[in-house]
């Protein structure tokens, strides 16, 4: 009997990348895994793929809800894990960040995940156990330049799952960590996208620096980022994450996120920066 056996887990944002890697890999093991996406036509290919699969925006309210009452309407009202992996990257000086561009970073990181999280966590309460696994990042927990607005978002969503861990002792229900550094994924594609959308180039102090970023930030030259791991070293400790009988708290995946964790904790904050700044 494989592992995963019986089992069953909720994802979001399953069309590419991290998603659609632990959503492959899970199945392989026999989890029964609903397979969500932001948009109907990836829907329609993850159900192809043989995914039971139905739309989530975390954007919408409205898709939310009724992606989770289609899950557990094919569930029978159980489920054992939920992977909160829908995201993206809003890059830019924090200069240049407009309100909107960081309401709506938020929309999608923070707020829509966190309405997922929460129409699930009765059902588990319910049921007396449950895991809820947050893809959250390396800038999770340390601040790189020129991503502010989606540092922002991660680490709203460790604080969120800290706090969450700690009030939910004792239900049964567990919040676990995963704090990938870079991963070969589309994410720098839609990262630009998102940067295009709102950033103002031309108006920038930092249009030098910009100009040399859009190069860099596309999926093929993602692959030369040093230390930059494929999807299936965050599928490796996702499967930690859900099947260890006790899980640790968080999983860092790629060298740099463990090289900052430790540079974190014992470094002055000023020598840190200056670091970060020469890594970003
Ligand atoms: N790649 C990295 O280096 C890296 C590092 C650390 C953490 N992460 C985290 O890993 C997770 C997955 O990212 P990835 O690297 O796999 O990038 P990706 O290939 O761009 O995948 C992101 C997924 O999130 C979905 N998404 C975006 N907005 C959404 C919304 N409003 N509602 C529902 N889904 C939405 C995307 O859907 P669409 O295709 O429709 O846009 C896509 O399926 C994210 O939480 C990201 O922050 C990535």
């Amino acid at each position: 009997m494989e592992y995963g056996s019986g089992k069953n887990i909720l994802i979001t944002g399953c069309s590419t990348g991290i998603g659609h890697c632990v959503a492959q890999g899970l199945k392989a093991r026999g989890w029964r895994v609903f397979a969500t996406a932001r948009k109907m036509a990836d829907v329609d290919k993850l159900k192809k793929e043989g995914f039971e699969s139905c739309q989530i925006d975390l954007d919408n309210s409205y898709s939310i809800h009724s992606g989770v009452q289609w899950v557990l309407e094919q569930s029978d009202g159980r489920l054992d894990a939920l992977f909160n992996n829908g995201a993206y990257g809003q890059p830019g000086a924090m200069e240049d960040i407009t309100r909107q561009a960081i309401r709506e970073q938020f929309e999608t990181n923070v707020f829509g995940t966190h309405e997922l999280t929460s129409l699930i966590l009765p059902v588990m309460r319910a049921q007396g156990y449950g895991r809820i696994i947050q893809n959250s990042s390396i800038l999770g927990f340390v601040a790189m330049p020129f991503r502010g607005a989606y540092v922002a978002s991660k680490f709203a969503i460790n604080g969120l799952t800290e706090a969450m861990r700690v009030e939910m002792q004792g239900s049964g229900i567990d919040f676990i960590l995963i704090e990938p550094g870079p991963i070969r994924t589309e994410f720098r594609k839609n990262a630009r996208e998102a940067f295009l959308k709102f950033i103002k180039i031309d108006k920038s102090p930092y249009q030098e620096k910009y100009q040399g970023w859009i190069k860099i930030a596309t999926q093929e030259e993602a692959k030369k980022m040093p230390f930059s791991l494929p999807p299936e070293a965050v599928l490796e400790k996702v499967i930690k994450a859900l099947e260890s009988k006790t899980p640790k708290t968080r999983y860092g995946v790629t060298t740099p996120t463990h090289v900052f964790w430790i540079l974190r904790c014992i470094l002055p904050r000023r020598w840190l920066d200056k670091i970060l700044l020469k890594a970003s």
